[in-house]
């Protein structure tokens, strides 16, 4: 009988920004915006041999009826910037990127990704999102926005021509010879072209091959386009479920659809955003994390999550009382603005949601606390480990996203009481094994295959 290798956990931090996890009303919850929030929380997750810091994105304030919700007001930089400051403060731990396909162009965010590359010796990635709404679009493409069906075509063809690009200079094409006063080995490195629908350009690229080739890609979207989307091209996703059974599904569903894209089931990983609370015994983390949940699901946030699904304003009902008796209204102009929506039906959402509260006999409240997406690992710092170290051996994902439920402290006593024991289980490294981000990942480096050879030959 052969016994399967001990997963290595995928370990990623992220600083909240805004999302209802994280408390920016808490005591010791610090600046969302100041680089010492993100120094540290970049440094203490590298101290516990994390593989990479990560930032969400958010292009424009979320709002409730046209107002924006407290909870959002933390504020959110631009990713970009923030990761190449951490890169000059970092050594080993990879920088991925939250940006978007729909609002960018592919020769800008190509070049801007491989500088990072280049300045983080090798650990840059880019987590693709699609957000297509009008409302954030209202910030970009001169007041327009991307219909819904068009942005996984916009997407696939926005990294294809990024990887051609990527793709444009030869490992070798620098000669920079002092002696010969020869820079270029190959005359015609960066040149491109790519006529495509999306895209029509041509030119030259302007940096040279990064360390990792292409930056590790992510994606984040769950409908059947973005799984398919994903499977074909990317090294990671961030996944939304991370409760077994569903998140086992998630898992099955996409290593299959990988394989259906002529790849390895390991060239792809999964890595869902998860929360986690210690105690000094078991009760004594539930007591924590009851309280944290308290606060988490204020009435704002339950509010906020319930109307965005019923997409009605919901504000005459009891939270502590039954579920609405009104059925969604998904033709009237969005209630909640700027928010993922990852509800593919809504009324059989509503449905489901309506069923689980009838079993559980659960109100309003009882029921957001149940539904919210994100699984909390909650005990001593010995049954995080167990249920963290159980999750991802039973294929439930590869790793988790996780962060503290306040910046920019919230990670430390992760690190500090929970790291040591799943290195000692040899669930996670105690050194980096290699200088990039792909190989620390253990992912594959894509081979170079440039578009226009016949171009290049002729330039
Ligand atoms: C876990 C998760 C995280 C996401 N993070 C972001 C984000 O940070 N910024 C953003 O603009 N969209 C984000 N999205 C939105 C997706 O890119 C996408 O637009 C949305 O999920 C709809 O696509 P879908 O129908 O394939 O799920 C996220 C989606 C998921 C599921």
């Amino acid at each position: 009988m052969t016994t399967r290798k001990r997963k290595q956990i995928i370990l990623a931090a992220y600083v909240g920004g805004v999302n209802e996890h994280t408390l920016w009303e808490h005591p010791q919850a610090g600046s969302q915006i100041a680089f010492d929030t993100f120094r540290h929380v970049a440094q203490t997750a590298e101290r516990g041999r994390f593989d990479y810091f990560f930032l969400a994105e958010g292009l424009a304030l979320r709002e409730r009826a046209g107002r924006v919700f407290e909870h959002d007001i933390a504020g959110r930089p631009d990713t970009l910037p923030v990761l190449a400051a951490l890169a000059a403060v970092t050594e080993h731990i990879g920088l991925v990127g939250t940006l978007n396909s729909t609002f960018n162009e592919p020769y800008e965010l190509a070049r801007q990704l491989a500088s990072l590359d280049h300045l983080s010796g090798g650990r840059a990635g880019w987590n693709v999102v699609t957000s297509w709404d009008a409302f954030t679009g209202q910030n970009f493409r001169r007041g327009g926005f991307l219909p819904r069906e068009q942005r996984y075509a916009r997407a696939e063809e926005f990294v294809r021509t990024v990887r051609e690009l990527w793709d444009s200079w030869a490992g070798d094409a620098l000669a920079a010879d002092k002696q010969s006063g020869r820079f270029l080995r190959d005359a015609s490195a960066g040149v491109f072209a790519h006529h495509g629908d999306q895209f029509d350009i041509e030119g030259r690229f302007t940096v040279p091959r990064s360390p990792q080739g292409h930056p590790v890609i992510v994606q984040a979207g769950v409908s059947p386009q973005g799984r398919d989307f994903a499977a074909a091209n990317s090294d990671l996703i961030f996944s939304p479920y991370s409760r077994l059974p569903e998140a086992r599904d998630f898992y099955d569903d996409i290593k299959k659809r990988a394989v259906a894209h002529g790849r390895h089931p390991d060239d792809i990983k999964i890595v869902p955003g998860a929360g986690f609370v210690l105690g000094d015994s078991r009760e004594d983390a539930e007591e924590r994390a009851a309280h944290i949940r308290e606060q988490q699901l204020s009435d704002r946030a339950v509010l906020v999550q319930f109307e965005q699904l019923w997409n009605r304003d919901l504000s005459a009902y009891d939270l502590d009382g039954p579920l609405p008796d009104v059925d969604p209204d998904p033709e009237a102009p969005p209630i909640i603005q700027g928010r993922a929506f990852i509800h593919q039906d809504r009324f059989e959402t509503v449905r489901q949601w309506r069923a689980l509260a009838e079993a559980k006999g659960l109100s309003i409240r009882g029921l957001a606390a149940e539904v919210s997406t994100r699984e909390q690992f909650v005990g001593t710092p010995e049954q995080v480990a167990d249920a963290l170290d159980a999750f991802v051996q039973a294929d439930g994902a590869d790793g988790v996203v996780i962060g503290g439920h306040h910046t920019p402290h919230g990670l430390d006593e992760f690190v500090e009481k929970v790291v040591p024991l799943l290195q000692e289980r040899g669930s996670l490294r105690s050194e980096y094994e290699g200088t990039t981000l792909r190989e620390n990942l253990g992912l594959p480096v894509p081979a170079r295959r440039p578009a226009h050879a016949d171009l290049a030959a002729t330039a």
